[in-house]
């Protein structure tokens, strides 16, 4: 099977913080690979903008040797890269001070085209550099602004964000990103859920014991010392990443596939999710982090010596999460998420009720209860595990095994990143696979007292062995249950 290519409107897109490292991995790989897509209509613009002192030709450098370390080999046509970089331009501007806006607005020129202002740079200057747009006049009716996470350290400054972004931006022009949402399978949960008659009538407490979420990685800080000291592990995975995830699970079915109808149904889950009391924190929550041991490529150093001291910050958090609606009461949410685990793998599980009378002898083996994997990455794919009855004669023996989608091996496309689709979702105007306002904030609303209860209980964090599965508290707070962490992973 191939996919299909819908060209957008020509664009002129700025990158803020262009020679970053979100740039360089990120925003030129796949805008060259949209292009190569043939996505692009003419003429389209790219503009590279941060305050370093550099010509068009060494920022081209730049997008070369970004897409030559980021694209995959195969995707690297000599004439495509020379057709990108003809259309790469760059501006130095000072966020702060303004300098550099009005030389951006004469390369831009007055045109009524499409206009995207991605900010890849610290939170602290979006403030800034939305009212510096303003006041350069940049900002048209075809204007977009697209924001990175994280959107403020706690549901106070996330407001204060929000405010400044909004002071010049309407809410429909406003894109914040999380790259979750604009992955493959994460889009296939809507379709799994919603596309198919056989999940939905089951899709709730009388069916469902209870859903595991795991994003595990087996990367550690890879340099970002100063970002992630201060935020760990529940800002930087739980609050955006986690929670969306748990929103696409948990959602009653929109009206329709349009922006607001799905952000309306995420909200109900986030307002919906049950608070996390003080004297709780230490059943629902639980903090690691990683020391020293081994990874796949051979023994790594314990958080502290990366980071150069000790801290309290948690590079792993599991949770018990509990959504308080007629759907779901009852059923536990297990969340979980951390660097330096065993492997690098995201999976949704569901794990479906045990049937309620067995009529087959003890001898034939344990009746698991049906799970259903969804599996974002590596691998992407589904998994629906059901009992059988072993084949051959000997008798009646049970197993359980999985009817297995793999993605990869049932289509013939490549699997793009998340970006690609998000920054063409951008040009398009479609707001649907990014959060809005309300969202970030209810999310904030649920964070916040789990950070206040860490601080309030002095809840520490736990030591775990790079390269395991996190702290043995993680396993004790499934277990408590009689539960325990989906094993193929
Ligand atoms: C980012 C986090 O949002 O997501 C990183 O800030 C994390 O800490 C990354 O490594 C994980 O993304 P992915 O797409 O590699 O799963």
């Amino acid at each position: 099977m191939t996919s299909t290519t819908i060209p957008v409107e020509p664009f002129d897109f700025v990158i803020f913080g262009g020679t970053g490292d979100l740039a360089e991995r990120k925003l030129l790989p796949a805008l060259y690979q949209r292009q190569k897509a043939g996505q692009f209509s003419e003429p389209t613009r790219i503009f590279g903008a941060s305050r370093s002192e550099l010509s068009d030709d060494a920022f081209r450098e730049f997008a070369r040797k970004a897409i030559a370390e980021h694209v995959p080999a195969a995707d690297i046509e000599d004439g495509q890269v020379e057709r990108f970089l003809k259309r790469v331009v760059y501006v130095q501007v000072d966020a702060r001070s303004g300098e550099g806006f009005s030389q951006l607005k004469d390369a831009i020129g007055d045109t009524d085209r499409i206009r995207a202002f991605y900010l890849a740079v610290a939170p602290s200057l979006f403030g800034d550099i939305a009212s510096n747009l303003e006041k350069a006049r940049l900002v048209t009716p075809a204007s977009r602004i697209i924001v990175e996470k994280p959107i403020g350290r706690d549901l106070a400054s996330a407001r204060e964000l929000n405010d400044a972004i909004g002071r010049v931006f309407d809410e429909q022009q406003i894109f914040r990103i999380d790259h979750y949402l604009g992955k493959e399978t994460v889009q296939n949960l809507m379709v799994l859920r919603f596309a198919n008659a056989l999940y939905e009538p089951l899709w709730n407490s009388a069916h469902i014991d209870h859903v595991q979420i795991t994003v595990a990685e087996s990367v550690g800080l890879e340099g970002r010392v100063s970002y992630y000291d201060k935020a760990g592990a529940l800002r930087d995975m739980v609050q955006n990443h986690m929670l969306q995830l748990l929103c696409l699970v948990a959602m009653e079915a929109p009206a329709a596939l349009d922006a607001d109808a799905v952000r309306d149904e995420k909200l109900k889950v986030l307002r919906a999710l049950k608070r996390v009391n003080g004297s709780d924190s230490s059943k629902l929550t639980v903090r690691g982090q990683y020391k020293a041991g081994a990874s796949a490529g051979g023994a790594v150093k314990s958080y502290a010596d990366e980071l150069g001291q000790e801290s309290g910050t948690e590079t792993f958090v599991a949770i018990k999460a509990e959504i308080e609606n007629w759907r779901w009461a009852g059923v536990p949410f297990y969340l979980r998420t951390g660097k330096r685990l065993a492997e690098r793998v995201s999976e949704i599980v569901i794990e479906f009720k045990p049937i309620p009378h067995s009529i087959f002898e003890e001898s034939a083996g344990n009746i698991v209860a049906n799970q259903l994997v969804i599996r974002l990455q590596p691998d992407e794919g589904v998994k629906q595990f059901i009992m059988i009855k072993d084949p051959g004669p000997g008798g009646m023996r049970l197993r359980n095994v999985a009817l297995d989608m793999s993605f990869a091996q049932a289509f013939d496309v490549r699997n793009p990143d998340a970006y690609e689709r998000l920054i063409m979702d951008v040009v398009r105007g479609n707001q649907t696979l990014f959060m809005r306002r309300d969202e970030v904030e209810a999310a904030w609303r649920w964070i916040d007292p789990i950070l206040e209860a860490w601080d309030e209980n002095q809840q520490g964090v736990q030591g775990y062995t790079s390269g395991t599965w996190g702290p043995s508290g993680s396993i004790a707070l499934i277990e408590r249950d009689g539960r325990t962490w989906h094993e193929s992973i």
